[in-house]
């Protein structure tokens, strides 16, 4: 049988862990893999999410089944920091737990597949390269346009408004809520509202990957699309991730919510959504979600996330401000928002910044900011000037 089996690609945005695990080289820099680092160039365990473990440690009674949907005080207790307090939709709103945003990705395009198998997926490029394969492999067609052309840095909005006038009724628009990845550019409120008109006016629904909420300009600024789009529409998914702003990531803790019309469709989503996730994973994995629970449960570990948030999404931006300093050519980067920015170069290229300069990126020219430290944004931009970057 698997000698049927076609050898395939390692994913070459996860490859570059092993790459630079590999490198000898003292000065290497890390720009490959969306991870946060510290000043000492750590990933650090959040002390936040120390407190919630030695909380769990010592109070856990039972580690029993929860269900397919995972722990529910988990998602309830999220709501707020993602919808805001007591929004309209409240009561059209179902959430369930997921394995990473990916899972809430997964699920939620098996839900859309299962609910109207002819939809098309509309999706900006470039995107997070596994957005295209989760849609793919849940059958579903997608549908890519141009959202932003990296050589100017700047949206496309005409090329976005042509893509959401060219679908209609059910059909789906992946939207990054935050810190697009990879190009760290995001819509305008202006631009997003008239996105908003049109997805109302071409009944078109919504589906929102919020991965990175926090570390862009903060909790509240960051949800602000979210909230404007759900105000305005009658259905809509949306895929949070807490790996990045509670740096749980191998942890794989997030939720996928879904926005329907009436309580009745509420409940067919939400068992559609149970079952799904029971063929799927069939239930979630416990420790992370319990991890956001505790913390969330706890004033006092819920200040403490907030403040380490807070730090590390004025780090990221400092790096940012630390590249355009070095060049003016990389101005640009200091306006965009969350972990990446997308330069325009070729894969060779990428290769010869990592062959010659130990500078790691994507072979789509991403680079992660949180991965540097200021002092690494001159020998960045020298090596950059070297490959013909600048
Ligand atoms: C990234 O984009 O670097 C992260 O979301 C990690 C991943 O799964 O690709």
């Amino acid at each position: 049988m698997f000698n049927e089996l076609n050898n395939r690609p390692a994913d070459s945005l996860l490859a570059l862990i092993k790459a630079f695990q590999a490198d000898n080289r003292a000065g290497k820099i890390d720009l490959g893999v969306g991870v946060y680092r510290d000043a000492t160039g750590r990933t650090p365990v959040m002390h936040a999410v120390k407190a919630a473990e030695r909380f769990l440690l010592e109070n856990q009674e039972s580690k029993k089944y929860l269900g397919p949907e995972g722990d529910l005080e988990f998602v309830r207790l999220l709501e707020p920091i993602i919808f805001g307090a007591s929004p309209d939709f409240a009561n059209r709103l179902v959430g369930i737990q997921t394995p990473g945003g990916s899972g809430a990705l997964r699920l939620g395009a098996e839900l859309i597949q299962t609910a109207n198998p002819s939809a098309t997926v509309l999706l900006g490029t470039p995107s997070w390269p596994n957005h295209a394969p989760i849609f793919g492999s849940a059958r579903l067609q997608v549908k890519e346009y141009a959202f932003v052309d990296l050589a100017s840095q700047q949206v496309k909005f005409e090329s976005v408004i042509a893509a959401l006038s060219s679908v209609g009724e059910g059909d789906v628009v992946l939207l990054h809520g935050c810190c697009h990845n990879p190009t760290g550019i995001d819509f305008t409120m202006e631009q997003w509202r008239e996105i908003t008109d049109l997805l109302v006016a071409h009944r078109l629904v919504p589906f929102i990957d919020l991965a990175y909420q926090g570390l862009g300009d903060g909790l509240e600024q960051d949800a602000a699309p979210t909230r404007v789009i759900l105000d305005a529409v009658d259905e809509a998914l949306i895929a949070y991730s807490c790996d990045k702003n509670f740096g749980l990531y191998r942890e794989r803790v997030g939720a996928l919510y879904v926005m329907t019309r009436n309580g009745d469709d509420l409940r067919k989503a939400e068992s559609n959504m149970a079952a799904l996730a029971r063929v799927n994973w069939s239930m979630p994995p416990d420790h992370g979600a319990a991890i956001v629970r505790t913390i969330l449960e706890s004033p006092e570990m819920t200040t403490m996330w907030r403040a380490e948030l807070e730090e590390m999404c004025l780090r990221v931006n400092g790096n940012r401000a630390a590249l355009a300093t070095a060049s003016a050519d990389l101005a640009f980067i200091s306006r965009q928002r969350g972990l990446f920015s997308n330069l325009s170069m070729s894969k060779e290229t990428a290769a010869a910044l990592r062959a010659r300069h130990g500078i790691y990126m994507a072979d789509s020219g991403r680079m992660n900011l949180a991965g540097m430290q200021p002092a690494d944004a001159g020998a960045i931009v020298a090596a950059l000037r070297a490959e013909g970057c600048l």
